[in-house]
C-alpha cells in the first residue's frame, strides 16, 4: 500500500535519512515480505539496507540491513535503542562500552537480541558464501527528533554501565523469569522455536514477552491457533509485527471510518498499526501462526498496568459480541475456500463468561 505521511512535516529524522544516510524509506501500512525487499548500498553501515517507516508515525522505525559474505559492518554506537531479529544467515556481534573490553556473541537465523544503549557494536557475517539479512526496530525517530543533534546521538561519551556491565555472560541466553510469561534476557537463540506458555490471566492465550538489555522497548511472541482470530483493538503508534510463519490477513481501519484495509500476510510480512487505528488478526492457515511484536516504550514497572487496562478497557477493543457480523462471516467464507471452518465458539464463550476471550496481545 503506497503510503505518505498524512499531514506531517518532514522531521529532523527524515532529513537525516534523506541527506545523511541517503537510504530510501519504505512507507505505508505493511511490507509483504521483508526477505525479498531490494536493498541498496548504505555507506555509514558498510552494507546494503533500507529504512521502513510504516504507519505514518515517527516514534520508532525499522530497517533491514545485509552483510556481505565474509564481511562485516562498520562499528557504531548511538543513543537510540535497537532490537535485532536475524532473518537469515549466521554470524557474530562484537560489543563493547567506550574504553571497555570487547565481547563477542554468535547468532543465527531466528535469533533476537538488543544492542545495549550507546554500546559500540559491530556485526560480522559468519559465512563465506551467504549474505546475512537482519531486521532492526529502533526508536531513532523519537531520539533524533528530540535532540536534533547527530554528534549527541552518535558520539556521546556517556557509558550506560547500568544497561551493559561488560559481563562475559551477558548474551548467554540465560534469563530471569517474571510473572505473566515475561522473560528478562539479552539474547533469544531462536524466536521460531522457543516454547510459548499459557497466559494465566487470559485463557487460550499462548505467548512470551521479552525484556532485552534493560531497554524501554520490548518484544513479545504470540500465536493464533488455526480457525481463530483476535478481536479488534487499538492503541498508540509504534508496534511492529513480523509474521514468523502461517498465513492470514489483518483488517485495519482508522477510528471513526468504515473503510477497512485488508492486509494479507505470510511468513516475512511486516505490519504496523497506525496510531489509534483498530486492527484485527485472522489466521486462515492450517497451522498456528506465530507473530513477533515489537513495542515502543514499555518498561517493566509499566507492563502490568498497561496490560490490564488494555485487556479490560472496552474503549480499546471491540468485543466479539458487538463486532460487525460481516467480519466473522467474511472469515468463515475465507476458511471455507480451503475446506476449513472457524474454531471460535470457545473464544466467544470465554469472553461472555469473564471477558478474557481471545488471545489478545497488549500492543500487537
Ligand atoms: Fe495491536
Amino acid at each position: 500500500m503506497a503510503g505518505k505521511l498524512k499531514g506531517t512535516k518532514e522531521t529532523f529524522y527524515d532529513r537525516w535519512v534523506r541527506e545523511v544516510e541517503q537510504v530510501p524509506q519504505i512507507e505505508g501500512l505493511f511490507v509483504k515480505d521483508i526477505n525479498r525487499v531490494e536493498l541498496l548500498p548504505w555507506r555509514r553501515k558498510g552494507g546494503n539496507g533500507i529504512y521502513i517507516n510504516l504507519a505514518f508515525q515517527r516514534v520508532d522505525d525499522a530497517h533491514i540491513c545485509e552483510i556481505a559474505p565474509a564481511g562485516a559492518l562498520n562499528p557504531e554506537k548511538h543513543l537510540f535503542e535497537e532490537l535485532i531479529l536475524i532473518l537469515n544467515g549466521k554470524g557474530a556481534t562484537e560489543i563493547w562500552n567506550e574504553g571497555g573490553e570487547k565481547r563477542t556473541f554468535e547468532w543465527q537465523e531466528g535469533s533476537l537480541f538488543a544492542i545495549p544503549l550507546n554500546c559500540w557494536h559491530r556485526h560480522f557475517n559468519g559465512s563465506g558464501s551467504e549474505p546475512v539479512r537482519y531486521l532492526a526496530i529502533t526508536d531513532a525517530p523519537f531520539v533524533l527528533n528530540r535532540f536534533r543533534n547527530l554528534e549527541m546521538v552518535f558520539n556521546c561519551s556517556f557509558v550506560f554501565a547500568d544497561r551493559y556491565d561488560g559481563s562475559p555472560d551477558y548474551f548467554n541466553a540465560q534469563g530471569k523469569e517474571h510473572s505473566d510469561a515475561i522473560l528478562e534476557t539479552n539474547f533469544v537463540p531462536d524466536v521460531r522455536t522457543i516454547p510459548l506458555v499459557e497466559d494465566p490471566h487470559i485463557r487460550s492465550h499462548r505467548f512470551r514477552r521479552f525484556l532485552l538489555a534493560g531497554g524501554t522497548m520490548s518484544v513479545h511472541i504470540s500465536e493464533i491457533p488455526p480457525g481463530q482470530y483476535r478481536f479488534a483493538h487499538r492503541h498508540g503508534a509504534g508496534a511492529h509485527i513480523i509474521w514468523l510463519d502461517g498465513k492470514g490477513y489483518d483488517l485495519t481501519w482508522e477510528t471513526g471510518t468504515d473503510k477497512k484495509h485488508r492486509i494479507d500476510w505470510q511468513a516475512g510480512t511486516l505490519t504496523s498499526p497506525p496510531d489509534w487505528w483498530y486492527h484485527q488478526h485472522f489466521n486462515t492457515g492450517k497451522t498456528p501462526a506465530r507473530m513477533l511484536a515489537f513495542h515502543y516504550n514499555i518498561r517493566v514497572s509499566e507492563i502490568k498496568g498497561d496490560f490490564r487496562e488494555f485487556v479490560s478497557s472496552n474503549n480499546k477493543k471491540i468485543p466479539f459480541d458487538t463486532e460487525d457480523p460481516e467480519v466473522r462471516e467474511a472469515y468463515r467464507r475465507e476458511l471455507a475456500k480451503q475446506g476449513l471452518s472457524p474454531n471460535m465458539e470457545e473464544i466467544y464463550r470465554l469472553e461472555r463468561e469473564d471477558g478474557s476471550g481471545s488471545a489478545l496481545s497488549p500492543k500487537g
